[in-house]
C-alpha cells in the first residue's frame, strides 16, 4: 500500500518565506502524480517535506494513515531518487543499490537477490561491479533508481530525476520509468518543470505556482479545461496565446477581431486565450479573421512555426506542413474549430468560458 495524504500543509523557510501554502492533495495508491511548475514554486519543498527531509510547519502528511510529521525519512518506507544521483563514488554499483539495505540489517542473501532483480530490470546486470565514476549518466541514474527498488517502498519520491541527461537519453529514460512503473505499480510522486515529462508521465499531474496548488487534473483534463491562465499557459507547448480584449453586447473585441460568445459572458476586460495549434492560415472567406505580419517563420518539415504579430500583440501558430510566408508581409489567421478559452484579465485570470465547434457551431 502507498497512499500519501497532504492536509493543509504549510511550509516556512526560517527567514518567514512561505514556500508552500496550504496544500491539499491525496494521491491514491498505484498512482503516478506529477508535480510540476516554475523554478521556485514549490516542488522540490513539498517533496521534501513528504520524505521527512524537510520540516512541516503546519497541517499534516499522512502515508497509509499514519500521521508521518515527526517520523524519520528512514522510518516512512519511501525511497527517494534525486538529481544529482547521490551515489557512494568509492562503492560499486552491487554495494551501491544493496547499502540502503544493508544499514538496515537485511539478510545478504535477500539483498543479493534483491540486487540482482533490480539489476535485470534497468539492464545493470554488466555494470554491478563497475564504480560510479566509469558509468554515463544515464547509468548511473538508473543505479539510482536501482537503489530505491531494493528497498521495496510504498512509495517513490522523484526530484527532476532526468534533469541532467541529454535530451536523447532524457527521453529514452522517461519511457522506462513508465514501463517501471507499469511493472511495479508502486505510488509515484515526480517533480519535474518539463511539461512535456510531466504530460507523458502522470496519471494526474499537480500544477504550482508560488508556492499554491492551481490545479490537479488528468493530463487532458488540464490541457482542455486548465482553470486559469496560469495552467493553460503553462501546459502546452509552445504556449497558449493571450490575446488582450473586451466583452461587450456578447462578443469579444480586440482591435479589428471579434468573436461571438456565449450569452452568459458579462462585459468587460478579458484575455482571449487560443493555443497555436488552433490557429490556422485563414482561407479567403472565412470569418473570425485575426490580421497578422508575418514577423519570423520557422520551418521543421512537418509543421511550421509561425509568429506574427496581430495589433501589437504576438501570436504562435503551429502550422501543418511547410508554408509559403516570408516575413515582413501581411496574412490572416483564423481558430480552428472554434476552439478558445476566455479569462478574466490578469496573469492568473480565471477561465470564464470555452469553445468548441460541437457547442457553438461557425
Ligand atoms: N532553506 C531555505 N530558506 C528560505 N527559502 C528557501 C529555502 N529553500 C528553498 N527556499 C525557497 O522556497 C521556494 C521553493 O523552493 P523549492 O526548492 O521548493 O522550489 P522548486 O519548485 O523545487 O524549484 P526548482 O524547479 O528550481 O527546483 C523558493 O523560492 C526558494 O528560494
Ligand atoms: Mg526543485
Amino acid at each position: 500500500m502507498g497512499i500519501i495524504r497532504l492536509e493543509h500543509v504549510f511550509k516556512r523557510y526560517d527567514d518567514g518565506y512561505v514556500a508552500v501554502q496550504d496544500a491539499n492533495l491525496t494521491i491514491e495508491d498505484g498512482e503516478f502524480l506529477v508535480l510540476v511548475g516554475p523554478s521556485g514554486c514549490g516542488k522540490s519543498t513539498t517533496l521534501r517535506m513528504i520524505a521527512g527531509l524537510e520540516s512541516i510547519s503546519d497541517g499534516d502528511v499522512y502515508i497509509d494513515g499514519d500521521r508521518v510529521n515527526n517520523r524519520e525519512p528512514g522510518d516512512r518506507d519511501i525511497a527517494m531518487v534525486f538529481q544529482n544521483y547521490a551515489l557512494y563514488p568509492h562503492m560499486t554499483v552491487r554495494a551501491n543499490m544493496g547499502f540502503g539495505l544493508k544499514m538496515r540489517g537485511v539478510n545478504d542473501n535477500i539483498i543479493e537477490e534483491r540486487v540482482k532483480d533490480a539489476a535485470s530490470i534497468l539492464s545493470l546486470e554488466d555494470l554491478l561491479d563497475r564504480r560510479p565514476k566509469e558509468m554515463s549518466g544515464g547509468q548511473r541514474q538508473r543505479v539510482a533508481v536501482g537503489r530505491a527498488i531494493v528497498r521495496q517502498p510504498a512509495a517513490f519520491l522523484f526530484d527532476e530525476p532526468l534533469s541532467n541527461l541529454d535530451a536523447k537519453l532524457r527521453v529514452q529514460m522517461r519511457t522506462e520509468l513508465s514501463r517501471l512503473h507499469q511493472r511495479l505499480g508502486t505510488t509515484t510522486v515526480y517533480v519535474t518543470h518539463d511539461q512535456v515529462e510531466a504530460m507523458t508521465l502522470g496519471h494526474r499531474i499537480v500544477v504550482m505556482n508560488k508556492g499554491v496548488i492551481q490545479q490537479v487534473d488528468t493530463p487532458l483534463a488540464l490541457y482542455h479545461q486548465p482553470v486559469n491562465r496560469f495552467v493553460a499557459g503553462f501546459i502546452g507547448s509552445p504556449a497558449m496565446n493571450f490575446i488582450r480584449g473586451l466583452v461587450g453586447e456578447g462578443n469579444f473585441r480586440a482591435g479589428e477581431f471579434t468573436l461571438s460568445l456565449p450569452s452568459e459572458v458579462t462585459r468587460g476586460a478579458v484575455t482571449l486565450g487560443i493555443r497555436p495549434e488552433d490557429l490556422l492560415l485563414a482561407e479567403a472567406s472565412s470569418s473570425h479573421e485575426f490580421s497578422v505580419r508575418v514577423d519570423v517563420i520557422e520551418r521543421m518539415g512537418n509543421e511550421t512555426i509561425g509568429y506574427f504579430d496581430f495589433d501589437g500583440q504576438s501570436l504562435v501558430a503551429r502550422l501543418a506542413g511547410d508554408v509559403a510566408l516570408s516575413p515582413g508581409t501581411m496574412t490572416a489567421l483564423a481558430i480552428r474549430d472554434a476552439n478558445w478559452h476566455l479569462f478574466e484579465a490578469g496573469d492568473e485570470g480565471a477561465r470564464i468560458a470555452s469553445g468548441h465547434a460541437e457547442r457553438h457551431p461557425r
